[in-house]
């Protein structure tokens, strides 16, 4: 199996310090958040990782460097997650199975959120997975939603819906296990919230087609993209150690 980490963002909630260091770099402890994403990556199976990164982003191919497992591409304008992810594609080229897409700001403290994606996916015969928390209604809005049958199966997603319109309390939460159409999906995929190509735009076209199933993860997910959300991670990832 083969995985894609975005880390081209600007990181503009973290500034100042992203100015010179990506937030996808911060330290856990003695080791860069990134690098616990790549052992999650990995101990859930995936062989080969691209890391999509962008210009004054180097640190990170700097650190990762001497990893075999690992190779970039860049993303030469931040047009958003989908566009990310698309920059990706042609080390897809060809393919079929899954791709296991993870976000390099999201760490998810106490398991391995990957690995239970994987064997979601196989107990309903490969199918394409998403990784799902609860999220309190009121801040729904702050998300990707789903809609989501008692079989687990997906039927509806929605970025950022306002309360009222959220079909549940089931938010995307920084894993995918997709199916490699999803490129094809992303190449045709018009700009959408915030003038950004959105994943999760995408991935709601491609439900008409093929069948994705939820993930409600063990972990909890830690957003390091700002400084309160790096603050959690440290205290979680300090538990569980
Ligand atoms: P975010 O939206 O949290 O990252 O994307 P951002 O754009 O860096 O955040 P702010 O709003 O400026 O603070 C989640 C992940 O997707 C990557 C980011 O690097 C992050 O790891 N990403 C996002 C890209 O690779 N490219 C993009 O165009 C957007």
């Amino acid at each position: 199996m083969k995985a894609i980490i975005p880390v081209a963002g600007h990181g503009t909630r973290f500034l100042p310090v992203t100015k010179v260091v990506p937030k996808e770099m911060l330290p856990i402890g003695s080791r860069p958040a990134l690098e616990l994403i790549v052992e999650e990556a990995k101990s859930a199976g995936a062989d080969e990782i691209v890391m999509v990164i962008s210009k004054g982003k180097e640190l990170i191919r700097e650190y990762f460097k001497d990893d075999p497992a690992v190779s970039f591409v860049y993303q030469h304008e931040q047009k958003g997650l989908g566009h990310a992810v698309l920059q990706a594609a042609p080390a897809f080229a060809g393919g079929t199975g899954n791709v296991l897409v993870l976000l390099g700001d999201a760490l998810v403290a106490g398991g391995n959120a990957s690995r239970e994606l994987a064997a979601v996916s196989r107990s309903n015969g490969g199918a394409a997975v998403v990784g799902l928390e609860r999220v309190p209604r009121e801040k729904v809005s702050r998300y990707g939603i789903v809609a989501m049958e008692e079989s687990g199966r997906i039927t509806g997603m929605v970025e950022k819906p306002a309360p009222e319109n959220a079909p549940s309390d089931l938010a995307v939460a920084g894993r995918y296990l997709l199916d490699v159409a999803i490129f094809d999906f992303l190449a045709g995929q018009r700009a959408g919230l915030g003038g950004e190509i959105q994943l999760t735009d995408a991935i709601a076209r491609m439900i008409a087609e093929k069948p994705l199933y939820g993930c409600v993860y063990r972990g909890r997910r830690q957003d390091i993209g700002n400084p309160q959300g790096y603050f959690k991670a440290l205290e979680a990832f300090g538990e569980n150690r």
